[in-house]
């Protein structure tokens, strides 16, 4: 996105302007005069900047096959056209943390903070998951994070179904090429997309083995860290959770 345009986004979102999702402009086509006949000239295409829905998509399981680092990785998703969701994000967001750590944590979606910052769970949010992880002796060292989606969803709403199956290849090679031994699913929205079942609330805290990067995994759903922001008595159930984690990496 133009940067100017960016800042004027920025700012309608800070003085709480709703924003509609941005999509790149196409200039009108001439009209063609009623009374001549068209000329050559008049009937060639005019160029215009190709709507994203024309934009033929590329493979990115194809790409993410050829990335054999993480490195490569992470760059191979910053060249990558996401079409509405890279247009409307300042940046890929891909990892932070211990890449070689044996927890791999999987949030939802990029938000604004970690729009701006190229880095996942690093606003309100990401300071409660911490806070939490180092609760049960987890420091940054001990934990690698991602994100289903890589892209901040216009005004952080959830990230869509063919969004997620878009990142999936990503979220796929990361796993495989960090190699975790235990996932801990952050959100409902991570917990459907990766186990297929509905309701954060009922499964929470129940293991659950999820196909993964090419691996069976052990998986852990957790209460989203803005959820219980919102609702603090659920923390003493998020912290059960919290030390069965303890429990079966103390088994690793
Ligand atoms: N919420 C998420 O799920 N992921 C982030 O990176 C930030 C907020």
């Amino acid at each position: 996105m133009d940067k100017a345009l960016r800042s004027l986004v920025d700012w309608y979102e800070k003085i709480g302007v709703d924003v509609p999702d941005l999509v790149p402009s196409i200039p009108p086509r001439k009209k063609r005069s009623t009374s001549t006949p068209p000329t050559a000239e008049a009937t060639t295409t005019p160029t215009r900047p190709k709507a994203r829905s024309e934009r033929p998509r590329p493979n990115a399981d194809i790409i993410v096959k050829a990335a054999k680092t993480l490195e490569e990785l992470h760059i191979a998703m910053q060249g990558f056209d996401a079409g509405a969701l890279s247009d409307g994000a300042r940046q890929a967001v891909f990892a932070r943390g211990n890449p070689e750590a044996d927890l791999m944590v999987i949030g939802e979606a990029p938000g604004r903070d970690e729009d701006i910052q190229g880095k996942p769970f690093v606003g309100q949010s990401g300071q409660l998951l911490d806070h939490m992880l180092a609760a049960i002796g987890l420091g940054k060292e001990s934990v690698y994070i991602t994100n289903l989606v890589n892209w901040r969803p216009p005004k952080n709403r959830n990230p869509k179904p063919e969004e997620i199956e878009m990142c999936r290849p990503f979220l796929d090679r990361h796993v495989e090429l960090a190699k975790p031994k235990v996932i801990l699913l952050v959100g409902g929205v991570s917990m459907t997309a990766l186990t297929g079942m509905t309701g954060i609330m009922k499964n929470h805290g129940q293991w659950q083995d999820i196909q993964i990067g090419g691996e069976t995994l052990p998986a852990l759903p957790l209460y989203h860290p803005a959820f219980l922001l919102r609702q603090p008595a659920l923390k003493k159930e998020a912290w059960r959770d919290l030390l069965s984690l303890r429990a079966k990496l103390e088994t690793l």
